[in-house]
């Protein structure tokens, strides 16, 4: 596990935007796994930026997301599919049909996930996996729980992620109760894995992914079992792993 700490978010975002499109320069029709939040839309913007100057296209790239809200159209303003349009897949090369989210409003969620595992294991999954994590250790929509779960699924979210969410809708009243996320085995099917972090509300679980026990209750610590993680984040996030001793690469 190799850990970057960058000064503050707009660091973090370049520094994360180097790795893509580093791995779109060497491999140019690669497989990348995307996610939405806050913290990936600084990466999103220094890649269009990059894709606009020319120093790298997206046309042979696909993309797979990690997770969807269930209940939500494409074009609900806070879906997932709606975030990746308008923050990125609008703005560079990538060829539309190229570019798959799981589908929020299938009539059987169940099989939309299996469905999904099944383009995901065909596309011989991601060569780069971007991650964000939860305040709660969560990645995708994987929430603290009893057992890790490998497929991709439909998830109860827990009242920290809508409580996290609840400041993209109108209340907390409105955000989804259920989402489909990749499982964690197909995430830790990835060749290699990005997780990025922005802010001291992500010191606690940051700390608990990297130096914690691997343990369900903060999905993220699995990352500590794969063989090419790589971790882009501020000094804010990163506080109590420094404070640790953890050796980080500057
Ligand atoms: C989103 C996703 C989530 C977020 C996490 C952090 O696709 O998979 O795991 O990465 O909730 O969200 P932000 O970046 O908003 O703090």
């Amino acid at each position: 596990m190799r850990i970057y700490q960058e000064a503050d978010y707009e660091a973090m975002s370049r520094r994360a935007a180097g790795i893509i499109s580093a791995e779109v320069i060497r491999r140019p029709n690669c497989v990348l796994g995307l996610a939405t939040g806050s913290t990936p839309i600084g990466t999103y913007q220094n890649l269009i930026e990059g894709n606009k100057s020319g120093a790298y296209s997206f046309k042979e790239v696909t993309t797979v997301n990690l997770d969807e809200y269930k209940g939500l159209a494409p074009t609900h303003d806070q879906s997932y599919r709606y975030f990746m349009q308008h923050n990125l897949f609008d703005h560079i090369d990538v060829m539309p049909e190229n570019t798959n989210v799981p589908d929020g409003l299938a009539a059987d969620a169940d099989a939309e996930c299996a469905r999904y595992d099944q383009l995901v294991a065909s596309l011989g999954y991601a060569d780069l996996q971007l991650l964000g994590l939860g305040r709660n250790g969560h990645i995708g929509f994987n929430e603290p729980g009893p057992a890790f779960v490998k497929e991709t699924h439909v998830v109860d979210l827990t009242e920290s992620t809508i409580d996290a969410n609840a400041r993209f809708f109108a209340s907390a009243d409105d955000v989804p109760r259920q989402a489909l996320t990749m499982g964690i085995g197909v995430i830790m099917a990835a060749k290699r894995i990005l997780l990025i972090a922005s802010g001291s509300d992500k010191a606690d679980a940051l700390y608990a992914a990297i130096c914690g026990p691997i343990t369900p209750d903060c999905p993220a610590s699995i990352l500590q079992l794969h063989s090419d993680v790589v971790i882009v984040a501020d000094k804010a996030a990163l506080s109590k792993v420094t404070a640790a001793g953890v050796s980080v690469c500057e």
